[in-house]
């Protein structure tokens, strides 16, 4: 009898050999967390579709920020909320804005923390769209300088890199001439480069309270169908000076995040978002999967299509997970 001559179950048949075997791996270092901050003292907002996740005033940001810190989570991507907004988002590039603020106290407390920010218009403006609005139209170029304006007070209030995620064209060069014209050569840009207009996003927009009030973000957000775009668009931004390029969602666009991966060579992020945490947290609240399991297969099969960074909701819990295996 010599079939089978290769039995691939011999590399399975320890725990040991199967660890020794493994050819894709979570570290805590490759994790980026996302958080919500919002104005006032001792404020802890819970989010009702994504259990866990809280608007946190700054003061309690601080204090989970140690926590995540303790941890071994690197570094934060912060989103701000806020009740005051405008036609123009006046409250996106207030140097007194939540964000900036946030930032700076988080600078001062944890030096050594990676501060991201999403640099968008959404979360600040009336009618909830990333951009300026004229006659119902989402205008690109003059949002462009509204975009350039927050990044550089994120910027000057101590933030690593800027993440915009407006998905207007042209935005990426903008905020670097900006970024550059004012001192701030050392700040890098990881942009939302194929971010497209998907329908997990649904409870984030609860949490930053930053859905469009009439319309909806597909004359700016990609087409989930188009895979040779994603591409041109991640090109594009590199070409604009992108320092990293993510992808956006994660789970439903692995083919997308694999291809960037082979043909570009700088560190790629993907984003599990909101939509795809509370399919998880309902599922394992019912009892119907096993949430550490979920989640690490989950985080394995991104980090393997290609991704060197991911941004997750799941990050503290995946801290703690690592620790206990
Ligand atoms: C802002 C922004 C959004 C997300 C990140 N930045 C929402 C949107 O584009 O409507 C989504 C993140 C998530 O769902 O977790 N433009």
């Amino acid at each position: 009898m010599h079939y089978p001559q290769l039995r691939l179950r011999r590399r399975r048949s320890t725990p040991a050999i199967r660890e020794l075997l493994q050819e894709t791996r979570i570290h805590i270092e490759d994790l980026i967390y996302p958080l919500f901050v919002c104005a006032g003292a001792n404020k802890r907002e819970p989010i009702e579709a994504m259990p866990g996740v809280y608007r946190l005033s700054v003061d309690l940001l601080l204090e989970e920020v140690a926590r995540a810190r303790q941890e071994g989570i690197l570094a934060v991507l912060l989103f701000g909320v806020t009740e005051s907004k405008d036609e123009l988002a006046a409250a996106a590039y207030d140097a007194e804005g939540i964000v900036q603020k946030a930032v700076g106290l988080l600078k001062e407390r944890f030096p050594e923390l990676v501060v991201i920010t999403d640099v968008c218009l959404c979360g600040y403006t009336s009618h909830g769209h990333c951009g300026v609005v004229k006659d119902g139209v989402i205008l690109n170029d003059e949002t462009l300088h509204l975009l350039a304006q927050t990044a550089l007070s994120h910027a000057q209030a101590g933030a690593d890199l800027v993440a915009p995620s407006d998905m207007m064209d042209g935005r990426v060069k903008v905020i670097r001439d900006q970024l550059d014209e004012n001192g701030f050569s050392h700040v890098g840009i990881l942009s939302y480069a194929a971010k497209f207009a998907s329908a997990f996003y649904g409870p984030f927009r609860e949490a930053a309270g930053s859905a469009p009030s009439f319309g909806d973000r597909r004359s700016y957000q990609m087409n989930p169908a188009n895979r040779r775009e994603a591409m041109e668009e991640v090109l594009l931004d590199l070409a604009e000076g992108a320092d990293l390029v993510m992808i956006k969602p994660a789970l439903a666009y692995l083919d997308i995040i694999r291809e960037v991966r082979e043909r570009v060579l700088c560190p790629v992020a993907a984003y599990n978002v909101s939509g795809e945490y509370a399919m998880v947290k309902a599922a394992a609240a019912q009892g119907w999967i096993d949430e550490k399991m979920v989640v690490m297969e989950t985080m394995t099969g991104i980090k393997r299509a290609g991704a060197d960074l991911i941004i997750t909701y799941h990050a503290r819990d995946i801290a703690r997970w690592l620790q206990e295996d």
